[in-house]
């Protein structure tokens, strides 16, 4: 649908944007509810990024999610944020108020959770240990959303042990303890879901080399990257009988508390639209 002059306007702030695949999951949905509004892709570049923040309620926008690098900032940025973004320490979405008034939230561990149960709607957090494999912003966001979920026991492994402890005083739950690198594939048994947030398995990137033989049957792996949609990691788990849950998933579900606050709509993961999205460039 061509939009009006008074078409509702949101976007993604990054820098580079170019690679996000948000303008083309939210044109999307805007094209299949036949909403009168655009989603555009704002390339902003770290020293602007308060002046672009500031601009958007003046250029009538309803709100932006905002990506790499700028989602730490964000937090600092926004006038009002959500308890769960001051947790993880970033904000992925914003909200306008019609007085100008941005309020920051984060929804990748939302995204990560309802996408969790699409692939098996019998997990409860409270299962069994999960592991955590990374200590980066989107490790951050996935054990606290576990955390908050019911785990009892989360098992946080990252190449360089410092950094997982640094996440693990920041978050500050007992339920998450911190592994050496070299420990990896012992403390994924008994556990009902592991999950990958590194790089790893990336196109261009090494597979992450994790040996699956103490894997449970019915444990979900779990894999952040979706280029390519099936990493090493999943297609070995699927192999194996595993349930898996891919990084598409997650990023499609992370987008509709966004949507559905600027565009007034309750949107849908469908499988044609992942079949959309996974086509697109990006
Ligand atoms: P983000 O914040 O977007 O999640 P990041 O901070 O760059 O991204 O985190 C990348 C993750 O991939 C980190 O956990 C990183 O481990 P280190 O903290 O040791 O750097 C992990 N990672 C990247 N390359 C890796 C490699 N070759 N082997 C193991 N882990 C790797």
């Amino acid at each position: 649908m061509i939009p009006t002059g008074s078409a509702r306007l949101a976007g993604v702030v990054g820098w580079p944007v170019s690679h996000s695949r948000s303008p083309r999951l939210h044109g999307y949905w805007l094209d299949r509810y036949r909403i009168d509004g655009l989603y555009m892709p704002l390339a902003v570049a770290p020293r602007d990024f308060e002046t672009a923040l500031r601009a958007l309620p003046v250029l009538g926008f309803k709100g932006v999610n905002v990506t790499v690098p700028h989602k730490e900032q964000a937090c600092h940025l926004v006038d009002r944020i959500d308890p769960w973004a001051r947790r993880v320490g970033a904000v992925n979405t914003i909200t306008i108020a019609a007085d100008g008034a941005l309020t920051g939230s984060n929804t990748d561990g939302y995204g990560f959770l309802e996408n969790l149960k699409t692939s098996r709607p019998d997990w409860r957090a409270g299962d069994g240990p999960a592991v955590v494999i990374g200590a980066g912003g989107a490790a951050r966001a996935i054990v606290a959303a576990m955390a908050e979920a019911g785990s009892t026991e989360i098992r946080l492994v990252n190449r360089t042990r410092k950094r997982a402890e640094a996440l693990a005083l920041a978050l500050n739950y007992d339920c998450v303890s911190i592994h050496d690198w070299k420990t990896r594939a012992a403390i994924i048994g008994g556990a009902s879901v592991v999950v990958n947030t590194t790089v790893l398995g990336m196109t261009g990137k090494p597979p992450l080399d994790l040996a699956l033989d103490d894997l449970k049957p019915d444990a979900v792996v779990a894999d952040i990257v979706y280029a390519p949609l099936e990493t090493p990691l999943l297609a070995a788990a699927r192999a194996r009988g595993n349930p898996v849950a891919d990084g598409l998933g997650m990023l499609l579900h992370q987008a509709r508390p966004g949507f559905k606050s600027w565009f007034r709509v309750e949107p849908e993961v469908t499988t044609q639209l992942r079949d959309f999205v996974a086509a697109g460039p990006g």
